[in-house]
């Protein structure tokens, strides 16, 4: 049985969830609700990233201690997910006491094994990104990401040796063998490399926040490198380095362009030092602007999960996500750009085809074939095969699934949706039901069969829709599945 380990990023505890965080959980529940479907092993892992001086400081501000205020957050994030019906296999707190223990052994063997030495640092500091900068990174002396200056930080800490692992990094992630998509976010990483690694700090002296060193308690560990351990421990690792778990390494990590760097870089780093196979790919989307101005909240711009899913509905809201970026590139959104969509894909588009049938249906009472799942779609299939020549439309969209084209598979199927809507008017359907019904049984025959079979693809994006259309069609019963806003 082929596995499917995908990871999404562990998110900041600081604020509670936005829209982008929502995508990205999202878009790796539709890829492990896709390889579920195929019955793949599948593991989904997500979580919370709370430790280091950003959310301290966001603690300090609400004057609440840390760990309440860690708890009450990663509550929020757990409770938006539920909301939003991922389907997710385990949520990782970087304050749960196994991480901590693994984080501390982690350190421990790769200080025995001369990976760690002790040396002066100095360089500027961006406590937004929790990130070293180099002068490059900055536009007129702030951070790009956060418009901020940097602090300047100088004191002795603790290195890992990174820059050994220049040479094999650069081959691996050419090579493909560590893919990074899309291309230009592989070059753009494989340019940095190639201007040289140098060892990184791992060690934070004046952090309280954060996991003491085990060799040297006086220092707390680096909020990044304790929170790429999550894909480890998150997923069943007890923290030895002779032994990987089963699931490992992750087919897909997710995550957009603001934390690639490290990502590919610190993190294949340490799996090297450990002798672990490095992730099979990461998969790098786009970002979400609201009206061509970066999300913020002294903007007021942010828009919020709960506030998508109480004016859309939970599948509304995650159709609206997932068609919003076209794979690998940025995307401005607008609450009137979404309502749009919304209207025309959604209560015009699939709800009203599913409405319309049903209630043509009434009276003469089609029913759903149940047949085998893949030729459950065979009228889709000849269709889709006519126009993109491929053998199947599973297939097709398999291939899509794998490119993580996700706009790309919506777009597919509501070719479908628009087509058969079309269908309709051109028969004339509700003429034809009555002058000729033997003929209007034919055409709803095949409108039946191909929305059941939209119902079946649909399920990784719109799981409470897909569940509905196969009841709409066993009972008959007209429902609106997505009133108009
Ligand atoms: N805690 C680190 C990640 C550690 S992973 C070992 C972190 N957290 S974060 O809360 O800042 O989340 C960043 C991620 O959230 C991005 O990589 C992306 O997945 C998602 N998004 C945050 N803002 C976004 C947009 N405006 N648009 C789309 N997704 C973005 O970095």
């Amino acid at each position: 049985m082929p596995k499917f380990y995908i990871t999404t990023p562990i998110y900041y505890v600081n604020d509670k969830p936005h829209i982008g965080h929502a995508y990205t959980t999202v878009a790796a529940d539709v890829l492990a609700r896709w390889h579920k479907t195929k019955n793949d092993k599948v593991f989904f892992l997500t979580g919370t990233d709370e430790h280091g001086i950003k959310v301290a400081q966001a603690a300090a501000a609400a004057g609440i201690p840390e760990k309440e205020f860690v708890d009450e957050k990663a509550q929020t994030f757990k409770e938006a997910w539920q909301e939003f019906n991922v389907s997710y296999d385990n949520f990782i707190r970087t304050t749960d006491s196994n991480h901590i223990l693994n984080v501390e052994k982690t350190l421990q063997k790769l200080y025995d094994r001369e990976f760690i030495y002790k040396g002066d640092y100095e360089g500027l500091y961006c406590v937004g990104c929790e990130q070293y900068k180099t002068k490059d990174d900055l536009i007129e002396g702030k951070c790009r990401e956060h418009n901020q200056e940097p602090i300047l930080m100088k004191e002795e800490s603790y290195f890992f040796k990174l820059s050994q692992f220049k040479k094999t990094l650069e081959k691996k992630i050419s090579s493909d063998e560590f893919e990074i998509q899309p291309k230009e976010r592989k070059n753009e990483v494989l340019s940095f490399i190639r201007r040289g690694l140098k060892d990184i700090s791992i060690s934070r002296k004046n952090v309280g926040w954060g996991i003491p060193l085990p060799f040297d308690k006086s220092y707390t560990t680096y909020v990044w490198v304790d929170a790429f351990l999550n894909y480890l421990t998150g997923v069943g690792w007890s923290g030895k380095t002779d032994s990987y778990p089963e699931m490992w390494p992750p087919e897909v990590q997710l995550m957009s362009k603001d934390i690639l760097r490290v990502h590919a870089t610190i993190w294949p780093g340490i799996l090297l030092a450990f002798g672990f196979p490095l992730p099979k790919k990461i998969f790098v989307h786009g970002y979400f602007t609201v009206n061509n101005q970066k999300m913020g909240k002294s903007l007021g711009n942010v828009i919020w999960p709960e506030e998508l899913i109480k004016k859309f509905g939970v599948d509304g809201a995650r159709y609206l996500l997932m068609s919003s970026l076209v794979s690998g590139q940025d995307s401005d959104i607008s609450w009137g750009k979404l309502a749009e969509k919304y209207n025309a894909d959604l209560a015009n588009g699939l709800g009203n085809l599913v409405s319309r049938v049903v209630k043509l249906n009434e009276g003469i009472g089609v029913k759903v074939e149940r047949k085998k799942s893949k030729t459950e779609l065979s009228f889709m299939e000849a269709k889709v095969k006519k126009r993109t020549k491929s053998s199947s439309p599973i297939e097709n969209l398999d291939k899509l699934f794998k490119e993580i084209k996700f706009k790309e598979i919506l777009d597919e199927i509501w070719q479908q949706v628009a087509w058969a809507n079309k269908y309709i008017e051109e028969k004339k359907l509700w003429e034809l039901v009555k002058a000729n019904p033997k003929e209007g049984k034919k055409v709803l025959e095949n409108l039946i069969s191909l929305i059941s079979g939209i119902g079946e693809v649909v399920s990784p994006f719109l799981p409470e829709t897909s569940e509905k259309i196969k009841n709409i069609l066993k009972t008959g019963e007209v429902k609106s599945l997505f009133p108009r806003v």
